[in-house]
């Protein structure tokens, strides 16, 4: 009689009669009969090599109980034959009890020689792998597909398997390890693995790669397109290494002005719109925008003209900041000028001290520009000269590639400097205009000064004095004839005498010093 007939004679000797019962209920109940002592003790004689025989202490209730358990995992795997031997668990697919039989450690401590093949495949077991399988070290086929397993595979245990030909782990969430490396899985190749986990995952590798693929360019050509944009549309939240200095877009004006709201625009004319506008760093800027349209050629002078602007630097000079010639919008950047111009500054009636003080800050301008930009030009009209509080009078509207030379600057000088001392206007008031204007002081001077000095400058004393003085100068500026306008220079060496004649002469010198300082601060 073999050793697994004996060890199934025992089972059907000792459990068949009540087998009906769950196999829970059967390892609460049943009991060892009384001879089970000496059953186990003849099995041992004559097969030596069973499993429960090699213990010191023999457990026979631990014995009794596995038996229990194999005559049910026997009935489960529908083994026709299965008193006289067992050679397989099969619990496929049977989740509620697989677990279960999984977890009757004392069973598998005995696990029947004769079980050549185990089939644990979907059935939903978790955790970590059951190591408790691995003491039927005699198994050719085990499959534990298909279920959730996790964490890593004891790959030293399974060195003991020696007769394993048949494996399958797929299709399961172990950790990725390296049975690549193991001398043991060398026998198995990846179909016995597939979805496990345990090998690099290919297709998720592709997938990985074709995302990669995919999505690197497309990220590179969002990166371009961004910076791009950047850089065609709002250079000016660049970091300042990437921004052009000077060069406004439409977008940079747009949002500056609030997409050029009415509330920002602040002037208008025929083919000129004016709007105050706060760039990104808090910088307020007015911007002039020219609607005129104007051919190519005209649109390169008009880049090559702000190019030479941005470049002017003088205190009595507007800022130029930059310019912008994109698409239909042309425009010019200056700096912002709370203040007012000096045809109303003007209107106010002004000391002579403080006048004197703007007319050299224009000629101190004006040589600036004559020294170093002779090609540029310049309204100089009391509406086009800005005042400043900390700089003094700002020259504005200038124009490159001027054609008109020095003596019609002089000659515009004069006529401001008439204005000036006068407080008259000359386009409103008079019928020639500015013609009419120098003829009607012309006709006063020297006799009648009095009636074409503004009134509110004292008839008496250095002041007037200097008035008068100052309308001779003027005229000359005006007189065309060769060379009988002074120069630039002459104009200031003049303007600086009235300054310091002013105040050597004023009767209280501790006053005038105090004059001079506030003087200054205009
Ligand atoms: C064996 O399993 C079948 C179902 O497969 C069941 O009907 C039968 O009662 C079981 N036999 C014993 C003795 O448990
Ligand atoms: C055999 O059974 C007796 C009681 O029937 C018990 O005292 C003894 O320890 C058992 N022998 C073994 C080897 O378990
Ligand atoms: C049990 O021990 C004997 C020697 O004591 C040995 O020949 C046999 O292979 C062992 N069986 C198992 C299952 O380890
Ligand atoms: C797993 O078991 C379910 C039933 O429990 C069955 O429908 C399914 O086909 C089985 N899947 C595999 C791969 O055996
Ligand atoms: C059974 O498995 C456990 C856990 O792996 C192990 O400690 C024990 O030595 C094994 N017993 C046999 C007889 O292989
Ligand atoms: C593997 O099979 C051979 C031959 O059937 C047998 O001698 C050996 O004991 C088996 N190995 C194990 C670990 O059961
Ligand atoms: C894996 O090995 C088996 C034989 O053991 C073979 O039939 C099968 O084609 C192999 N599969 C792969 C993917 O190498
Ligand atoms: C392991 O099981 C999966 C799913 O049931 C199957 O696709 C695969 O072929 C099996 N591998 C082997 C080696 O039997």
């Amino acid at each position: 009689m073999s050793a697994t007939l004996l060890f199934f004679n025992l089972i059907s000797l000792s459990i068949c009669p009540s087998l009906s019962a769950s196999v829970v209920e059967d390892l609460n109940n049943l009991l060892p009969p009384p001879d089970f002592n000496t059953t186990i003790s003849n099995n041992c004689l004559r097969e030596p090599s069973l499993r429960y025989c090699n213990y010191s202490s023999i457990d026979l209730l631990e014995i009794f109980k596995s038996t229990i358990v194999a005559a049910h995992l026997c009935n489960e795997s529908k083994n026709p034959n299965c008193v006289e031997s067992f050679p397989k668990i099969d619990l496929q697919s049977s989740p509620r009890i697989a677990p279960l039989y999984l977890s009757f450690s004392f069973f598998w401590k005995y696990c029947p020689l004769t079980i050549l093949s185990i089939d644990l495949s979907n059935n939903s077991i978790e955790g970590p792998f059951p190591l408790e399988i691995l003491n039927c070290t005699q198994i050719h086929a085990l499959d534990l597909s298909h279920n959730q397993l996790t964490g890593d595979l004891p790959i030293e245990s399974f060195t003991s398997l020696t007769n394993l030909t048949l494996l399958n782990l797929s299709y399961n969430h172990f950790s990725e390890s390296k049975i690549s490396d193991s001398h043991f899985f060398a026998r198995f190749n990846s179909s016995n693995f597939l979805h496990s986990g345990l090998l690099p995952d290919h297709k998720g590798f592709r997938i990985k790669a074709v995302i990669l693929l995919v999505c690197f360019p497309i990220l590179v050509i969002l990166i371009v397109a961004c910076w791009g944009w950047l850089c065609f549309c709002r250079p000016d939240i660049l970091p300042s290494v990437f921004q052009q200095r000077h060069k406004f877009t439409p977008t940079m004006l747009k949002t500056a002005t609030s997409g050029f709201s009415e509330k920002n625009l602040v002037g208008k004319s025929r083919g000129v719109e004016i709007y105050k506008g706060v760039l990104t760093d808090g910088t307020e800027v007015r911007i002039e925008i020219y609607t005129e349209k104007i051919s190519m050629e005209q649109r390169r002078k008009f880049v090559k003209e702000c190019k030479v602007l941005v470049q002017l630097r003088h205190r009595n000079l507007v800022r130029v900041m930059g310019w912008c010639n994109r698409g239909r919008l042309r425009a010019i950047i200056t700096e912002w000028m709370d203040g007012e111009n000096i045809e109303m500054w003007l209107s106010g009636s002004p000391p002579w001290k403080h006048r004197l003080k703007v007319l050299k800050g224009v000629v101190d301008g004006m040589r600036y520009l004559q020294e170093q930009w002779p090609e540029i030009g310049y309204d100089l009209r009391t509406s086009g000269v800005l005042l400043s509080q900390e700089r003094g009078p700002l020259i504005s509207r200038f124009k490159v590639g001027e054609q008109n030379g020095s003596s019609r600057k002089t000659y515009r000088f004069g006529v401001f400097l008439l204005e000036i001392i006068t407080n008259r206007r000359p386009q409103e008031e008079f019928e020639k205009g500015e013609t009419g204007f120098i003829e009607w002081v012309s006709t006063h001077y020297p006799g009648n000064t009095q009636k074409v000095i503004d009134e509110r400058i004292k008839k008496t004393g250095t002041m007037y004095e200097q008035a008068t003085e100052g309308i001779e100068l003027a005229l000359m500026c005006t007189d065309l004839t060769l060379g009988h306008q002074p120069s630039l220079t002459q104009i200031s060496n003049k303007l600086k005498a009235y300054e310091s004649s002013l105040v050597s002469s004023s009767p209280n010198n501790k006053k005038s010093h105090r004059e001079r300082g506030e003087s200054h601060k205009l």
